[in-house]
C-alpha cells in the first residue's frame, strides 16, 4: 500500500479549491456564498448538489452524497484515493512524497510492469538516438521544430537496421516494440522513423508512433499494436504533455495527428491533443470535458476531414452537458493545423478557432447538405435526418437553440406538428435552485459554527457535563470540540476530514452543508455560536430539573448535593434563565 503522510493530504486540501476541482467537471452557478449543480451522482432536474467554498466540501441534499476534493475525484473521475492525491497534487505542481519504500509504482508490481519498463528504455534510447544523428535532427528543424519542444513530448528517432533496440526482448515484445515474423525471426517494429512516445495519465510510455523520414518508405505513420498496456480507443496523444503544461485548461484543440500537437505546442498552443488515427470516441470526448468545458475539433475542409468531424458531433451529442462546448473548426481546403499555424502565426489559428462552427451550426449544416431545404419534400427528409441527433441532445438549451436556428435558417415554424416529426419539445421547466430544508437546533448550529471556524471552541469552555443531558447531537458536538483542542489551528477542511468513517460522518456533513443566515460573518458568528451554547445549558438545566422533579414525585429522597443542585436549578428558572 503506498502511504502518504496525513500532513501532506492536510495541507493538500488547504492548498486545492474545490470550487475550481468540481467546476472543471460540472459547471457550478454560484448562489449565495454556495455553488450550485445538479447533482452528477443521481438524477435531478433542479440543483441540490452544493460546493461550499469555505468549507471546502460538497454535499447532495437529493442523495446525500457528500466529501472533500478527495472523495470527489474519487467518484466522480473513477479514482482510487492515491490516484486522487496524485491528480490534487499535479493540479497544484506539487509531488506526494510517499513514505519509505511504498510508492505505488513500487508497490503494484504487476505483469505489466516490464512493458513500462521496456517502453521507456525504448524511448530513452530513441531520444538519446535523436541527437546523435544529424538527419532527424534535420528532418525536425526543417518542419519548425524546436529542441524544447521535442523534449516536452520526448520525441526521438528509430535509427534503420533491424535489430537496435536495446532490453528484454520478451517485454519488448510484449510492449509491441519488437515483431516475430512467421519464422520466427524477431525484429524491430520501428526503423528510420521519428518517433512520438504516447503517455498514459501518469505520464508512463504506453506506445508510439513513428513517422517516416524518408518519403518513399510506408506507410508514412506506423502505430504501437493494442498491448496489455495500450488501448488505442482510451489514449489521447498530447493529454498528458498538455497537463503538464497548464494548470488552468480554458479549451482543448482536438486534432488529427501527432504533428499537429506538436507544431501547435511550438508556437504556444500547449492544449491540443490528438487521437491515434481513430475517430474519436464517447469516453475520450467525456475524459476531455472533465479537464474543459470547450473542445475545438479541428479538422481538413476536406472530405475525409468533414467525415471524421461527423464522428466527432457523434461523439460529443451524448456527453454534452450545461456548460460545454463543442465546436468545429474547419481550416482551409489543403491546411492541417500544423501546416496552418507554420504558415499563419499563432494568433491567426485562434482567430480561426474563435469563428469555429457551433455544434448546432455544423449539425445543421451537414444535414442540410444531405437534402435540398428549398422544397418541402427537401425539408421533410431534412426533418427525418435530424430526429435521431435531435432525440440524443441531452440538453434543453441546446435543443432551443436547434429549434431557432431550424426557425431562422429554414423557416420551419415550431409548431406541433415539427416536434412530432422530430420527437418532442424540450421540457422547458426553468431549473431553479432548491433551498434545502433546514430543521436548526442549538446543536446543529453550534456544530455547523465550529465547522466554518473551528477557533470558536475556544469559546465554549466546559461541557462536559452536556454529555448526560440526552440532547441529541450533544456526542458529536463534544467530539467536535475534542478534535480541535487536540488541533487548534485546524482549517474547516481538515477538521471535516477528521470524520472520515465515523459513524456520524454524513450526519456532520448534512449539517456542515447548512447555511444558517447571518448579515455579517465577523460579528455574527461569535454571537450566534455564544447564543447556541446558552441554549443548549438552559436545555441542559431544564432537562436536569426535570429528572430531579420526577424523582421527587416519584416519592424517591434526594441526596444533599441533589437537593442543592435542585434549589439552584428552580431559582435559576424564577430568575428567567
Ligand atoms: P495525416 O496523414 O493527416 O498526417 O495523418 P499528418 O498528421 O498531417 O502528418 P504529417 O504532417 O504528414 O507528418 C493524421 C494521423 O493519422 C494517423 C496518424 O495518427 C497521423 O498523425 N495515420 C496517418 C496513421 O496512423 N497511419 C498513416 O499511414 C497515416
Ligand atoms: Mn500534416
Amino acid at each position: 500500500m503506498a502511504r502518504i503522510p496525513r500532513s501532506f493530504i492536510d495541507d493538500l486540501l488547504n492548498r486545492v479549491d474545490i470550487v475550481e476541482i468540481i467546476d472543471a467537471r460540472v459547471p457550478l452557478k454560484k448562489k449565495g456564498r454556495e455553488y450550485w449543480a445538479c447533482c452528477p451522482f443521481h438524477g435531478e432536474k433542479t440543483p441540490s448538489f452544493s460546493v461550499s467554498p469555505s468549507k471546502q466540501f460538497y454535499h447532495c441534499f437529493g442523495c446525500q452524497q457528500h466529501g472533500n476534493a478527495i472523495g470527489f475525484l474519487m467518484d466522480y473521475d473513477h479514482l482510487d484515493f492515491v490516484e486522487a492525491i496524485e491528480t490534487l497534487a499535479q493540479h497544484i505542481g506539487v509531488e506526494v512524497p510517499y513514505e519509505q519504500g511504498s510508492a505505488p509504482q513500487r508497490a503494484e508490481q504487476n505483469a505489466s510492469e516490464p512493458l513500462y519498463q521496456a517502453l521507456q528504455a525504448s524511448s530513452d534510447y530513441y531520444r538519446q538516438q535523436l541527437r546523435a544523428q544529424p538527419q532527424a535532427i534535420d528532418y525536425l528543424k526543417q518542419r519548425g521544430i524546436s529542441g524544447a519542444t521535442a523534449q516536452a513530448y520526448g520525441i526521438g528517432y528509430a535509427p534503420p537496421g533491424w535489430d537496435n533496440l536495446p532490453g528484454d526482448r520478451s517485454a519488448l515484445l510484449a510492449a509491441g516494440m519488437l515483431i516475430q515474423n512467421d519464422q520466427g525471426r524477431v525484429y524491430d517494429r520501428f526503423r528510420n522513423r521519428l518517433m512520438f512516445p504516447i503517455r498514459d495519465r501518469r505520464g508512463r510510455v504506453i506506445a508510439f508512433g513513428g513517422r517516416v523520414i524518408d518519403p518513399e518508405d510506408s506507410p508514412k505513420y506506423l502505430n504501437s499494436p493494442e498491448t496489455a498496456v495500450f488501448h488505442k480507443g482510451e489514449e489521447i496523444y498530447g493529454l498528458w504533455e498538455l497537463k503538464q503544461a497548464n494548470t488552468r485548461i480554458e479549451r482543448i484543440f482536438v486534432t488529427e495527428g501527432y504533428m499537429d500537437v506538436v507544431a501547435l505546442a511550438e508556437q504556444g498552443v500547449t492544449t491540443a491533443v490528438a487521437t491515434l488515427g481513430t475517430a474519436i470516441n464517447g469516453g475520450q470526448v467525456e475524459k476531455l470535458f472533465r479537464l474543459c468545458r470547450q473542445l475545438v475539433f479541428c479538422f481538413d475542409a476536406d472530405a475525409a476531414g468533414r467525415k471524421a468531424a461527423w464522428r466527432a458531433l457523434e461523439a460529443s451529442l451524448p456527453n454534452l452537458r450545461e456548460g460545454r462546448i463543442a465546436r468545429f473548426l474547419f481550416l482551409p481546403e489543403g491546411q492541417d493545423p500544423d501546416s496552418y499555424i507554420r504558415e499563419h502565426g499563432r494568433e491567426a489559428f485562434l482567430e480561426q478557432a474563435a469563428t469555429a462552427d457551433s455544434l448546432t451550426q455544423f449539425l445543421i449544416d451537414e444535414l442540410l447538405s444531405r437534402c435540398d431545404g428549398a422544397t418541402p419534400e427537401g425539408r421533410a427528409r431534412f426533418l427525418d435526418l435530424l430526429r435521431p441527433y435531435y432525440g440524443q441532445i441531452p440538453l434543453d438549451s441546446l435543443k432551443h437553440q436547434v429549434l431557432q436556428e431550424l426557425e431562422k435558417r429554414l423557416g420551419i415554424e415550431l409548431d406541433a406538428r415539427l416536434f412530432q416529426v422530430i420527437g418532442g419539445a424540450p421540457h422547458t421547466a426553468p431549473a431553479r435552485t432548491r433551498a434545502p430544508e433546514q430543521h436548526w437546533t442549538p446543536t446543529r448550529l453550534a456544530i455547523n459554527l465550529l465547522l466554518q471556524k473551528p477557533a470558536l471552541a475556544g469559546r465554549a469552555g466546559n461541557l462536559d457535563d452536556l454529555l448526560d443531558s440526552g440532547i441529541p447531537g450533544v456526542e458529536l458536538l463534544l467530539q467536535l470540540l475534542d478534535r480541535i483542542h487536540e488541533e487548534p489551528d485546524i482549517t474547516p477542511q481538515n477538521l471535516l476530514a477528521r470524520f472520515e468513517g465515523h459513524p456520524n460522518e454524513a450526519h456532520l456533513y448534512r449539517i456542515a452543508a447548512m447555511t444558517p443566515a447571518m448579515q455579517d460573518e465577523d460579528s455574527d458568528i461569535p454571537r450566534m455560536f455564544d447564543d447556541a451554547l446558552q441554549q443548549l445549558r438552559q436545555q441542559q438545566s431544564r432537562a436536569r430539573l426535570q429528572a430531579l422533579q420526577r424523582r421527587l414525585q416519584q416519592g424517591h429522597r434526594l441526596e444533599e448535593h441533589e437537593m442543592q443542585e435542585y434549589l439552584q436549578l428552580l431559582s435559576e428558572r424564577g430568575r428567567g434563565r
